[in-house]
């Protein structure tokens, strides 16, 4: 493995790894079996191999209520370390009635297998109101990332977390690199600059233009696309690879780009959102965090810029990675290239800009974006991917209509 310690340093000083191994994980596992037993949901699932793998260092198991009120109330962890969403892991009344605290507990993946122990240091019910409200600036149950902490039960879970099996194989494991992987592979490069690029999308060209714009300052580029639970109406994980290999393969240079997978889930919580972002960057060994326009936002429940400005509140060494802030960037019929309102005085109607309900409907219609908004080899395998979206629907109508 190339040395990798001259680095950024992680979140907090240290790389959190809570993988059992060996003898000691034969043990835990016989142990688990007499443990009472929590189901994780997907977003848990994702979020206990975000913890297990470091990405979520300095964490080390789901927060305990200390924790929790501090990073509700002021964007820290009890010992003062900036963080700015609670992970964490919440059950319903009914499964919380057997647990103790200060005893084991075990953490089962979907489909009933135990995947790892916790030991329950805090068991709490705290006000979700007041922590959507501070978190995601908003309790309207319609906001995706509230409505999923409204939905998961009321009783929090804290404590450590051990993780004593193989995580359950998906279908992007062979880009899905750890924080140990991924600093050995910047290492091997040769690279000290890393930007990070997170995406929830295809790669359209204002994406291409800011990725590569970041990428003329610095080693090299990690884009990382977010592939854990994303709101119905997004473009599938499994679409969007297709897309990222397609377009690293033809439009970047392939050896200054590294593609990996970001397993958590999508909080849509902005500038929260976007500093959880940026210490999970960090951890994977980034040095730089693209932020450009609406940063992890949905609908208009946050300013263009907010995740931008949130960086500029953080206490002075808060945070080692840095953001890239980009402004809103189009093809710009004037200049005839990409541009954003800091490199072009064109006006409005000059500028190519299609909002995502508007790519959609093209989609929908089999009509392909025009090259200014995407890549003609991404925008094909977009329309592919909604017109097969559309037959199965049709067949699931037909299979349910009454005879
Ligand atoms: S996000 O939810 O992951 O932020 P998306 O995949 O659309 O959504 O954006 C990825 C990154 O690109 C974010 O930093 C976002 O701010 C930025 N971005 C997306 N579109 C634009 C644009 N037209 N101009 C500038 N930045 C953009």
């Amino acid at each position: 493995m190339a040395d990798s310690t001259h680095l950024i340093p992680p979140h907090g000083g240290t790389l959190v790894d809570r993988f059992v191994r060996g003898e000691a994980r034969e043990h835990a596992r016989e142990r688990a079996r007499d443990l009472p037993r929590v189901t994780l949901s997907e977003r848990s699932l994702a979020d206990l191999e975000c913890l297990a793998t470091g990405i979520y260092s300095p964490l080390s198991g789901f927060v305990s209520e200390a924790d929790y009120t501090s990073i509700v109330r002021d964007m820290r962890l009890a010992d003062g370390t900036v963080w700015s969403i609670p992970i964490t892991l919440q059950v319903r009344e009914e499964a919380a009635a057997h647990l103790r605290v200060g005893s084991e507990l075990a953490l089962a993946g979907p489909s009933g297998e135990v995947l790892a122990v916790m030991e329950l240091t805090d068991l709490y019910r705290p006000d979700q109101i007041e922590e959507v409200r501070r978190v995601y600036r908003t309790d309207d149950p319609k906001h995706p990332g509230v409505a999923a902490v409204m939905e998961a039960g009321n009783v929090y879970l804290g404590g450590p977390i051990s993780v004593i099996a193989e995580l359950p194989k998906g279908e992007f494991d062979h880009y899905k690199w750890t924080p140990a992987e991924t600093r050995a592979a910047f290492a091997e490069r040769g690279w000290e600059t890393v930007v990070a690029f997170q995406t929830r999308n295809p790669i359209h060209r204002a994406h291409e233009y800011i990725t590569k714009t970041a990428l003329e300052s610095v080693d090299g580029l990690f884009i990382n696309p977010l592939v854990g639970t994303t709101k119905s109406d997004d473009v599938p994980a499994s679409v969007r690879m297709q897309c990222y290999e397609v377009l690293i393969d033809k439009y970047y240079n392939k050896e200054k780009v590294f593609l990996g997978v970001y397993p958590a889930a999508m909080r849509y919580g902005g500038p929260r959102e976007a500093i959880l972002h940026a210490i999970s960057r960090q951890n994977y060994g980034c040095t730089h965090l693209i932020v450009g326009r609406d940063h992890a936002g949905v609908g208009d429940y946050y300013g263009t810029y907010d995740a931008q400005r949130i960086f500029d509140e953080l206490p002075e060494g808060g945070l080692e990675i840095t953001p890239m802030k980009f402004e809103h960037a189009f093809f710009c019929k004037r200049t005839q290239q990409m541009a954003t309102p800091k490199t072009t005085s064109s006006s409005p109607e000059e500028r190519v800009h299609l909002s995502g309900t508007k790519v959609r409907a093209l989609l929908a219609s089999g009509q392909l974006p025009p090259p200014e908004f995407s890549r003609p080899e991404v925008a094909e395998i977009l329309v592919r991917a909604y017109r097969a979206q559309a037959e199965a629907q049709s067949a699931r109508d037909l299979r349910e209509q009454p005879a």
